[in-house]
């Protein structure tokens, strides 16, 4: 099977009613989407990633009146958030109903629920009965996909088709959060930061970095998760040997502080803003594995607002160096 590129989201729909999978474009990342009612189609998502079956998949809906028909005991907050960031790249932990399969929660009983703000995959949304799972369509580890052609460039052949959506807006992952009471606990940092929550719920207490109580460590919260195959080293614990790095990325281009004009430079951001950090990072580490670039030095991103996703991120991708895989 050869895959396709292109904008024909009716295409799509048809392949997903055939129970296959599909790439689709979020203003996250790119994701792989199957009919998450259908054991058959959701078992082929984790064929396709060669993702193990204990990591569970988000549900991608279509509107907020969906909440009720896939989760139950739903938060009055959960709801609030619900209608202040979607569509947008939240995604809210759950109590699951049984027509959610065991497959896509690996047999826990809370469903991950998000609706995306993305035109294309939304008119898709419309088009069918029923929602989309979707994991981030990168094999199992891998930097996640912010085009239609990095999801080519792994899933070509596997895949039927690839919705394009252009370049993702956002560029990092869904916040990924659960709600008790008046308390906001963030399972994973992503594109709605927390102080973006603080500003909107300031009386509600904020959580980071919160343990999933999922029965085994899922791979959003592995060490080496999002990892190039070029080493990152953080440029404040190696500045010494600095001829031993291929290149090196700075945060910010105006206002940058070092100069290290051995190697090659590249930049996350002209003059700091966020969004452009984020929605270049998972692009330029694709691109440095393109280049065959070996050890890569690396700038924190400041630690605040999405400055916190950006790092866990960076985190995790350098973290392969340590883990010696
Ligand atoms: O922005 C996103 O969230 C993208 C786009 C495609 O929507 N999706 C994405 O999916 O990042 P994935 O599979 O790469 O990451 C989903 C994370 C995983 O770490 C998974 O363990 C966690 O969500 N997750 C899913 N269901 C969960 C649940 N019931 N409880 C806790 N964590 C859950
Ligand atoms: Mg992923």
């Amino acid at each position: 099977m050869s895959t396709l590129i292109g904008t024909d989201y009716k295409y799509a729909a048809e392949c997903i009613n055939r129970d296959e999978t599909v790439g689709i474009p979020t203003e996250t990342v790119y994701g792989l989407a199957a009919n998450a009612l259908s054991e058959i189609a959701v078992t082929k998502i984790f064929e396709v990633k060669n993702r193990p079956f204990f990591d569970p998949l988000i549900v991608h809906v279509k509107g907020i009146s969906e909440i009720d028909k896939y989760a139950t005991d739903v938060p009055i907050l959960a709801k609030e958030l619900a209608e202040r960031f979607w569509p947008g790249p939240l995604t809210l932990i759950l109590k699951k109903r049984s027509i959610i399969p065991d497959l896509v929660t690996s047999g826990g009983d809370t469903v991950a629920l998000r609706m995306p703000n993305n035109e294309l995959t939304l008119k898709l949304l419309n088009e069918l009965p029923f929602p989309l799972a979707a994991p981030s369509a990168n094999p199992f580890t891998y930097v996640s996909p912010t085009s239609a052609q990095h999801v080519f460039d792994q899933l070509n052949g596997k895949i039927p088709y690839i919705l394009d959506g252009g370049m993702c807006e956002v560029g990092i992952e869904s916040t990924i959060i659960r709600v008790t009471d008046q308390k906001i606990e963030i399972l994973r940092p992503g594109g709605i930061s927390q102080e973006e929550i603080k500003t909107h719920f300031p009386f509600c207490e904020l959580i980071e970095f919160a343990p999933t109580h999922l029965k085994t460590i899922v791979p959003g919260q592995l060490e080496h998760h999002y990892s190039p195959f070029c080493k990152l080293f953080p440029l404040n614990e190696f500045s010494e040997n600095i001829d031993e790095f291929d290149a090196v990325i700075f945060w910010e281009k105006e206002n940058n502080q070092f100069n290290i004009p051995s190697i090659q430079t590249f930049y996350l951001t002209q003059n700091g803003d966020f969004g452009e950090g984020s929605r270049n990072l998972f692009a330029l580490l694709r691109k440095l594995d393109k280049g065959s670039f070996k050890k890569v030095l690396f700038e924190w991103a400041p630690n605040t607002n999405l400055g916190v996703a950006i790092n866990d991120r960076l985190k995790r991708a350098s973290a392969k160096r340590q883990m010696n895989i």
